[in-house]
């Protein structure tokens, strides 16, 4: 193994290249600029098992149950289990979560937790942790990022994945790339839907370039909505449906319904009480999504609101200045104003089939974070699990192209 490919610069692409050895030459493209995937947009943060009352058990289990325990009980004991040696290497390498007084990490509490888990930094969690792993990554003089290089194809040699053709998006000049593995880290579909939290780039292109070699593809209609996205540029009438072009609709943490913010409909009666679900409408997201889409059709109204007017200004205000920001900058003033929100796409939980390693059925082709299908989601992802996965599987995926690496210097020497 002397050359690897990555497809893609987000938290799981870039999980890779940490984990390759220096030994191995690494070409990451990015079809944009290196942050305009859907990591750094990431609000919530990272689930790790780490609270005084949190275990590794109950943290499968919250995952599980989530997914309607279709998910592959093997991988998400593997993932979960791994979460606080990630946290861990992170810390090392200077990603500051937010802290209690008392110095431990401070957690926040998102849908389908059974107690708060979820690691952040403020709002902004995506892009703090983007940061971090992009400065790591670019002191390693093996990797090459190359922005705005589009993955056009990939190129089989009988079987085998022997490299790929990109073209400069900038130029348009087309070069061809070889490697002995190529791993596709692209990320979601988001953007082919309507209306969406993802970001423009979430086209999907990793599965087009997956199939074409032949790639097996799975569960590919277990696409998870967000309840609460920013209806932001006007209201659309419920009973036609979403608007037929791309909208992209501005995320509203769930951790904000975590910190005390009420989802109300418009006559302020909650769209999930408690009779309805017993934890309310910090329920898994399909039970709130659901609960949303009925209280829209049933009022009347394009949307349902977060109110988050009852809680403390200070903490609104220092918690979640990115939600605060978005708000704003589209007219409400969520200190005093319900937020106007409803569901949007907003992540894949199948895609293309790997086994715990990001290996896929296609020699020398593997995928890690949201375009790969590792059975972790089941149908129904729990929430701050994808950052996670991407850790966690970019992780594994490096070091298992660094065994094989090792095989090929060994089977070298012998020869
Ligand atoms: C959120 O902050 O609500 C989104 C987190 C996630 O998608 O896991």
């Amino acid at each position: 193994m002397n050359r690897v490919i990555i497809i893609g610069t987000g938290v799981a692409g870039l999980s890779v290249a940490r984990a390759l050895t220096p030994y191995v030459d690494v070409l990451m493209f990015s079809k944009g600029s290196v942050d305009d995937g859907a990591t750094p947009l990431a609000q919530g943060g990272i689930a790790v098992p780490i609270g005084p009352a949190d275990s590794v058990h109950l943290h499968v289990h919250d995952t599980l149950r989530a997914g309607h325990f279709t998910n592959d009980v093997r991988t998400v004991a593997t993932v979960v289990g791994d979460a606080k040696n990630r946290l861990n290497d992170l810390l090392s390498i200077g990603f500051h979560p937010d802290r209690n007084a008392d110095g431990s990490i401070n957690l926040a509490l998102e849908g389908g937790h059974s107690l708060p888990r979820v690691v952040h930094s403020k709002d902004h969690s995506g892009k703090h942790l983007h940061d971090v792993l992009l400065a790591d990554v670019r002191k390693h003089d093996s990797v090459c990022i190359m922005p705005y290089s589009s993955v056009e194809s990939l190129i089989q040699d009988d079987a085998a994945i022997s490299g790929v053709i990109a073209k400069s998006t900038l130029t348009h000049e087309v070069r061809y790339y070889t490697a002995d593995a190529v791993v596709i880290a692209t990320g979601g579909i988001g953007a082919v839907f309507p209306t969406t939290t993802n970001p423009e780039s979430a086209t999907g292109d990793g599965l087009q370039l997956a199939l074409e070699v032949g790639a097996q593809i799975s569960n590919l209609d277990k696409i998870q909505w967000h309840p609460t996205a920013l209806v932001a540029d006007g209201p659309f009438d419920v009973h036609d449906g979403p608007p037929l072009t791309h909208v992209r609709m501005p995320l509203i943490t769930e951790a904000l319904r975590g910190a005390g913010a009420r989802l109300v409909d418009v006559n302020g009666n909650d769209v999930v009480p408690l009779s309805m679900h017993p934890q309310g409408c910090l329920a898994p997201r399909d039970v709130v999504t659901a609960a949303c889409w009925d209280s829209m059709k049933e009022t009347g109204k394009s949307c349902v609101y977060l109110d988050a007017t009852g809680l403390d200004k200070t903490e609104l205000l220092t918690k979640f200045p990115g939600v605060v920001h978005t708000c704003m900058v589209n007219g409400i003033d969520p200190t005093f104003q319900r937020i106007p929100v409803a569901p949007a796409v907003h992540y894949l939980c199948g895609g293309i089939t790997t086994n715990i390693n990001g290996v896929t059925n296609v020699e020398g082709l593997y995928a890690v974070g949201e375009c790969a299908d590792t059975g972790l989601h089941g149908s129904n992802r729990l929430a701050s699990n994808s950052l996670l996965e991407g850790l966690v599987m970019g992780h594994r995926c490096g070091l298992f192209l660094n065994t094989k690496h090792r095989h090929h210097k060994m089977e070298y020497m012998v020869i």
